[in-house]
């Protein structure tokens, strides 16, 4: 038997998580792995009645890195500055680390994973949930190129999408809805922004596509512009909306997108609902494939968290003194400035799109719209018209068109907008890419 000590950071909801699972399955674990994973130390703002598992409490988070019996530090406290700060001292300490926490990845990823180092840093639990993608980027699916990957990869804002669906509300009951639920926060915007995928979306892309972790460099949109009608005249076309990370490996470099995307109701991924998460992966070897499952919440989060744990405690002990740790640093940041992932600018990417436009309710309306779009020289696809009310005089003229350059569609939007028989904004959502 193996043992590991590991020292706990945080309280909250994925640290009681991960007590729980330990105190129940710390038995089975051990019949599995030959790992007896001994909690030695929680450090916490403040501390509950919750079961330590007979670990010391501190509210001094520097105690984890100074106990001399912690193996592995588990960094659950969330935010930013003062976790990537335990990250990096736990780390400089010769310490391993795992943590759930995606928006220090994907900010710092580049130096904390840099060299010798990176093999001490897990993180499977800051994508994604329960679900084993980080796992099977670095080893189930090492072998592959991939081509694309489309990502369900914020709970929140699949919820909310599907909850409109079925339920044909709006956004602002949804939302409401939603934090009654324990769904969303008091403070929706990192969800309902996109911030929160785009993190998730950074480091899948520097997993999959071997690009750096920059965050500033994806393109983001939120959900809160999409409305109950949109829902329903998507399903109309055949397809669900979904908020989506989308990575594409293009000739040109790559895409990197975090926006809402109508998806075709034949593919797998639409049919992922509520809180769920999924990435579908294209890959050269392994094919096409769909992971599915818990995004979020306390034992799922667990069940990713406590695996980094067991494979940590299962690796070679690569600790290092700090400065030969800060030259690996170094040495990778200046390689990795070369630069072999290119992120392709928005304008400089190709989608379908769904196109809902406001219009009086006159003859010959279509066939301006549809003479603007051919002098652009898009094609429709489908189109359907819709009273905005009864009695009134205007009506939707929704569109699905082909595939067009984003510069291009923005510009025809515009003339759109300047027809007079156009009374209002248009809407345009693009579509998920297929192939
Ligand atoms: N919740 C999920 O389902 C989920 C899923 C995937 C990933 N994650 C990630 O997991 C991490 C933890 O999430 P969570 O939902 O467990 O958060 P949480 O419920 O807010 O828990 C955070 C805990 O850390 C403590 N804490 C915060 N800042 C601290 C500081 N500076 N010093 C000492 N203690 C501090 C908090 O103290 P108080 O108790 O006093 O507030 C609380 O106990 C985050 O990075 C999150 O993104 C969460």
């Amino acid at each position: 038997m193996r043992k590991v000590r590991v020292g706990i950071a945080g309280l909250g909801t994925v640290a009681q998580g991960v007590l729980t699972l330990l105190g129940r399955n710390h038995q089975l674990i051990l019949e599995r792995t030959g790992l007896s994973i001994d909690v030695v130390r929680v450090a916490s703002r403040r501390a509950k009645e919750v079961d330590l598992l007979g670990a010391d409490f501190s509210t001094q988070l520097s105690d984890l890195v100074t106990d001399e019996r912690v193996d592995i530090v588990l960094e659950l406290i969330g935010g930013e500055q003062e976790a990537h700060q335990l990250i990096q001292d736990a780390l400089a300490a010769g310490k391993r680390v795992v943590t759930a926490n995606k928006a220090v990845i994907a900010a710092h990823g580049n130096t904390l994973l840099a060299g010798d180092q990176g093999s001490r840093l897990a993180f499977e639990a800051a994508v994604a949930g329960a679900i084993p993608i980080v796992d099977a980027l670095q080893r189930s699916l090492v072998a592959n190129r991939f081509r694309q990957l489309l990502g369900i990869i914020n709970g929140t804002c699949n919820y909310m999408l599907t909850t409109m669906e079925l339920e044909g509300i709006s956004f602002d009951e949804v939302l409401a809805r939603a934090q009654s639920l324990g769904y969303a926060e008091a403070d929706p915007s990192f969800d309902i922004e996109g911030i929160d995928a785009a993190h998730k979306l950074t480091i899948l892309l520097a997993l999959a596509f071997g690009a750096r972790f920059e965050f500033d460099k994806i393109f983001v949109e939120g959900i809160a512009h999409i409305t109950a009608d949109d829902i329903r005249y998507a399903a109309e076309l055949g397809y669900r909306i979904k908020h989506l990370g989308i990575a594409r490996q293009r000739q040109s470099g790559l895409e990197a997108r975090v926006h809402c995307a109508l998806v075709a109701n034949d593919s797998l991924l639409s049919h992922v609902d509520g809180v769920a998460n999924a990435v579908a992966l294209s890959a050269d070897a392994a094919g096409d494939m769909l992971l599915s499952g818990p995004g979020a919440g306390a034992e799922a989060t667990a069940s990713a968290a406590v695996a980094d744990i067991i494979a940590l405690a299962g690796s070679t002990d690569t600790r290092e003194t700090s400065p030969q740790g800060a030259e690996a640093i170094q040495r990778d940041q200046d390689n990795s400035t070369s630069g072999e992932t290119q992120l392709l600018a928005m304008d400089d990417i190709e989608s379908a799109y769904y196109l809902r436009i406001p219009t009086l309710d006159r003859p010959g309306v279509f066939a301006k719209v549809a003479a603007i779009l051919s002098d652009s020289n898009i094609s429709i696809e489908a189109v359907i018209q819709k009273e905005v009310k009864a009695g009134k005089e205007e009506v939707f003229i929704v569109i699905l068109t082909d595939t067009v350059a984003e510069k291009m569609m923005s510009a025809t939007c515009n003339a759109l907008g300047e027809l007079e028989d156009v009374v209002g904004s248009i809407v345009s959502i693009r579509v998920a890419p297929t192939d």
